[in-house]
């Protein structure tokens, strides 16, 4: 078995597809490009949800039905205001979604989260991630949670909601574009997890309880908070190529580079380039591309087989940053788009469900037996 099953196919999907030489990748037939920064995210959720782009009335229709649930509970407000301000809003995100799971229907515990269909479980889930993080990041701040607006879109009001301002266009766009971009990619392992947990027919909200646990690794979603620290740590263009090479050379990894299926540059992080370009500082954009470019290189010559190119995380750090978004939140913002994704995969899985058990070789000893004290 290759380890980490790389390269094992262990279902089929139409949700997405990634093409790994090429550097494309696809939401149900629609090459991301065909959608980043032209049509809104609510539009791809229902697209990735239902297999269609919605008519101009369905996204009306969706919208407000997104933007009726973006609310939370007081009591859940009441659960935020007594985490501890230094948690991992990831964690937080993660503790919350549990709360929901609870508290979502009139009827009774754990199973009334398991009685509603799912694309309506998706709904709220979908609306109420932004409000949870945005929620928690002015709570622990000192300042009162704001009300989600109705009128907003949702990175717009996400946005809104953490700053307290409606975000100039250019940066509710940005952030729009990297929901898009974020909301699917194939069988990642957070949403392998959301599948494997759903497919033993457990609740909505423990399959993505799941989801999001396995999302806080720095070897999938933890990452951007890291690129961040790394250039941030870099500080300027001179320091580029000694600073990567200390770091290889203790064995560490770049952050924001390599990925399991890309063998070329990762698409996402080419428009997310250029909306870096448009937002961010520009002497933060010039360090970055500055980084970039050695570490492609410096990663080139130690890896001449495997190419070892900029994943989407790279240049989010930058279009995060720009937006306001605090650092230790970049993961969780990620999670407020991917939720599409893992949801769209739930309700795959779900029309056609059979568990997911595989098998382990075991490799231990066999026939030990146990001494009689002598
Ligand atoms: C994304 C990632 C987990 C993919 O892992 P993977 O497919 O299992 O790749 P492997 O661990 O098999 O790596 C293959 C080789 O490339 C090297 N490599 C991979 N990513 C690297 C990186 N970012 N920096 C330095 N070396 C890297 C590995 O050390 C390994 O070298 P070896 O064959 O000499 O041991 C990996 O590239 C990584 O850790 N990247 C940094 C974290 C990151 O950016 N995460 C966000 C993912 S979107």
């Amino acid at each position: 078995v290759p380890k980490g099953l790389d390269g094992v196919i262990v279902a089929t999907t139409q949700i997405s597809k990634i093409d790994g030489t090429a550097g494309r990748l696809i939401y149900r037939g629609y090459d991301i490009t065909q959608l980043a920064g032209v049509v809104p995210f609510e539009s791809v959720v229902h697209l990735l949800w239902t297999g269609r782009i919605p008519s101009e009335k369905e996204l009306i229709d969706f919208k407000s039905e997104i933007a009726d649930r973006r609310s939370i509970s007081p009591s859940l407000i009441s659960f935020l205001k007594t985490v501890p301000r230094d948690a991992n809003p990831l964690s937080v995100l993660r503790t919350a979604v549990s709360i929901l799971g609870l508290t979502s229907s009139s009827s009774k515990g754990e199973d009334a989260a398991a009685s509603s269909s799912p694309i309506d479980t998706g709904t709220s889930l979908v609306a109420q991630f932004p409000t949870i993080v945005a929620s928690y990041d002015r709570i622990r701040r000192g300042e009162d949670p704001l009300e989600p607006r109705k009128d907003l879109g949702q990175a717009e009001n996400y946005l809104y909601m953490l700053t307290g301002r409606v975000p100039e266009t250019e940066r509710a766009r940005a952030v729009d574009a990297y929901f898009v971009l974020l909301a699917d990619h194939g069988l990642n392992a957070s949403t392998f997890s959301a599948r494997v947990a759903i497919s033993t027919l457990t609740d909505v909200y423990s399959a993505i309880v799941a989801a999001i646990g396995t999302l806080k690794g720095p070897l999938h979603g933890g990452a951007p908070s890291l690129v961040w620290d790394m250039l941030s740590e870099i500080g300027e263009a001179r320091n580029v190529r000694p600073w990567i090479n200390k770091r290889l050379e203790s064995g560490e990894r770049i952050m924001g580079f390599g990925h399991r299926i890309y063998r070329t540059e990762d698409p996402r992080s080419k428009i997310l380039k250029s909306l870096a370009k448009q937002i961010a500082d520009p002497k933060v954009y010039e360090l970055a591309v500055e980084t970039e470019g050695e570490a492609r290189r410096i990663l080139q010559e130690q890896h001449p087989k495997r190419a070892l190119d900029t994943n989407v995380e790279f240049y989010s750090s930058l279009v995060l940053n720009a937006s306001g978004i605090p650092k230790d939140a970049f993961t969780a913002t990620f999670a407020c788009s991917r939720v599409a994704g893992w949801m769209a995969h739930i309700i795959e899985q779900l029309s056609d469900n059979r568990i997911i058990r595989p098998q382990s070789e075991y490799v231990g000893p066999e026939n030990l037996s146990i001494e009689p004290n002598a």
